[in-house]
């Protein structure tokens, strides 16, 4: 079979700076891979790429095999994919349940389909029922997150791309939003979870890939690669293990 998503020698740039020098990744159905590397790695870069925010060439992404590099972002929603963006990017100074409207007209009109309704995301995030009028800017960092998180879901996406959805939450926040992450799949939607922290990296993924200066150094089974491993591939460097 072939895969969810595949990436073949993906090159991205921002004007005269090359970000991404050839990235090969694939991801299969139902699948979490999770994508480490240190600040300015090109993680972030990967995902716009795939989600149709950096222009890339047709070839360099492909979902179950068809070349869709570089087309719209909107038309990706069509093809199943939806983004968790770093900084989240929720509307301020609209409601929790308007910004969740957003993404449901927004799955309409591209006509994506798929089991997510505000009552079955209301279940997966209680707190979001209660908060539905509130205005989004009056929730917790958390909150917002899952605002975020929600959005993205109600796209009906069979690939989810997570953007450091942990970054400044408390840990015990941290553990509520990864402990849904299984749910998601299990309806067969496979996710790349771009995550700093590397020991949650590898608990939310069976596969990781390692990335430095925008190029993949190391991927394996998430539960098999050793610390020393990726501790090298993450820095750059060989550390002395005691
Ligand atoms: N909008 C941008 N304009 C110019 N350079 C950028 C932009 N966004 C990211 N970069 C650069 O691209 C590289 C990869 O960035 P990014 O993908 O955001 O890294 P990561 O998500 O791994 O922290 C970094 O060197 C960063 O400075
Ligand atoms: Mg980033």
């Amino acid at each position: 079979m072939s895969a969810v998503l595949s990436t073949h020698g993906l090159i991205a740039r921002y004007g005269d700076f090359q970000a991404l020098h050839g990235v090969d990744l694939e991801l299969h159905a139902g699948e979490s891979v999770a994508l480490i590397g240190a600040n300015g790695a090109g993680k972030s870069t990967v995902l716009r790429s795939v989600m149709g925010l950096l222009p890339v060439a047709p070839e360099m992404v492909r979902l179950a095999g068809r070349p869709v590099g570089g087309i719209a972002p909107h038309r990706m929603v069509s093809e199943g994919v939806a983004i968790v963006p770093e900084g989240r990017r929720l509307f301020r100074g609209m409601s929790v349940v308007d910004n969740l409207r957003v993404a449901i007209d927004q799955a309409a009109r591209a006509g994506a389909r798929g089991d997510w309704t505000l009552e079955r995301l209301y279940q997966l995030f209680p707190v979001l029922k209660q908060k539905a009028r509130a205005p989004v800017q009056s929730l917790s960092g958390g909150q917002q997150q899952m605002v975020a998180i929600g959005r993205a879901l109600l796209c009906q996406p069979r690939l989810l791309l997570c953007d450091e959805i942990s970054l400044g939450l408390a840990p015990k926040v941290i553990r509520e939003i990864y402990a849904v992450l299984p749910e998601i799949r299990a309806a067969g939607t496979a996710l790349i979870v771009v995550e700093q922290d590397v020991g949650l990296a590898q608990s939310a993924s069976d596969r990781l890939y390692c990335m430095l200066e925008g190029r993949i150094t190391l991927t394996g089974r998430s539960t098999d690669i050793a610390r020393a491993a990726i501790d090298e591939a993450y820095f750059g460097v060989r550390h002395a293990v005691a």
